[in-house]
């Protein structure tokens, strides 16, 4: 029996990846291995719609790929590979361009969210990057593609645009349907729970990479209110309630049962343990890491194999569009 195809990317900028990368899709595409043929792709080519230095992205995507594998994906399960190994993402992406109307592409929010933070000048790329997901995607036959709500209108376009392309030129392209994944927690900033954990604010954020007893520290001097009882209720207690699904999520321990347990005790108590059970987790992550990054060589023959597989299922699905379009 064949496994429905799941296809999800990352980006390799931010060189570690962060708690709310893990828990909210990472940990996820660990699991969808179970049940999927998984196809996972470290994004270098959406990396350059802004400026890259060169050493730093290649540098960047080996840390990538290694914690990936460090967290669980399985080489000889899934295909893991780097977007650029494989041409004929670049390749579809122009078909799929010349698909895409111009005002379509405007209404993405993502490029006016983001192009409205860059300060320099905006490129293309910027404008075009969820064409290229669309490529990424329907090269694939991607039956899932795992989405949070920040991505749900990209995988709307690209079923468009696989409908559009359908019926000018016969049926080419699966219609990719969002999975949603159980388990998916949303982390919140440490410093300012009302706002998700990201790269780009630095305090608030728990890098996987990151030495762990900074991290325990960072998670010790979280921000809680002023009260002293431990429960879940994130509207009025934003902080421990973020804490609290972090340690659900790390232990595999109901909310409610954590809550249970720390009946009498103070944040103090509760933070204390999260940052052990954080450096727990994270401690063979890092040497696993450590592992890949030892051996780059052996590293990059991962890579390899992982490009070929996917080129094998790519390169079949970009010929059968080109010869559709009279190439
Ligand atoms: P983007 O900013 O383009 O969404 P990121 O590199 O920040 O991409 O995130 C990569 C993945 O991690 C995405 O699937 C995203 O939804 C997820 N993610 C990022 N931050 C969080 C968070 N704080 N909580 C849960 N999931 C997150
Ligand atoms: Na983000």
């Amino acid at each position: 029996v064949s496994r429905p195809r799941v296809l999800s990317g990352i980006q390799p900028t931010a060189g570690s990846f962060h708690l709310g990368n893990y828990l909210g899709a990472l940990r996820q595409w660990v699991a969808l291995q179970d049940t999927h043929d998984a196809f996972y792709c470290v994004v270098d080519l959406h990396a350059i719609t802004v400026e890259q230095d060169p050493k730093v992205l290649r540098q960047n995507t080996r840390v990538s790929a290694a914690q990936l594998l460090a967290l669980g994906i399985d080489p000889d399960r899934s295909s893991l590979f780097v977007q650029s190994h494989v041409p004929e993402h670049a390749q579809l992406g122009w078909v799929m361009q010349c698909m895409t109307g111009f005002g379509e592409a405007g209404r993405m929010t993502q490029f006016k969210d983001k192009s409205a933070r860059q300060e320099a000048s905006v490129g293309v790329g910027l404008f075009t990057y969820p064409i290229l997901q669309a490529a990424d995607i329907l090269l694939y036959q991607a039956h899932h593609v795992p989405v949070g709500e920040d991505q749900r209108q990209h995988l709307e376009l690209t079923r468009d645009l696989a409908q559009r392309f359908n019926t000018r030129y016969g049926k080419t392209f699966r219609l990719p349907e969002p999975y949603i994944v159980k388990d998916t927690a949303k982390i919140y900033d440490l410093q300012d729970p009302t706002s998700k954990m990201s790269k780009s604010v630095p305090a608030g954020v728990v890098e996987l990479l990151d030495d762990p007893k900074r991290s325990a520290k960072k998670i010790r001097s979280a921000v809680t209110d002023t009260g002293r009882e431990i429960v879940y209720d994130p509207a009025a207690k934003a902080g421990v309630s973020n804490l609290l699904v972090i340690f659900s999520a790390l232990t595999g321990r109901s909310v409610e049962s954590l809550v249970a347990d720390y009946d009498g005790k103070g944040y103090g108590d509760l933070k204390k343990d999260l940052g052990e059970v954080f450096t727990e987790f994270v401690t063979p992550v890092q040497a696993r890491v450590a592992e890949y990054l030892d051996d780059t060589a052996e590293l990059d023959k991962v890579l390899a194999r992982g490009a070929e597989r996917a080129r094998s299922v790519a390169s079949k699905t970009l010929a059968r569009a080109y010869d559709r379009i009279g190439f």
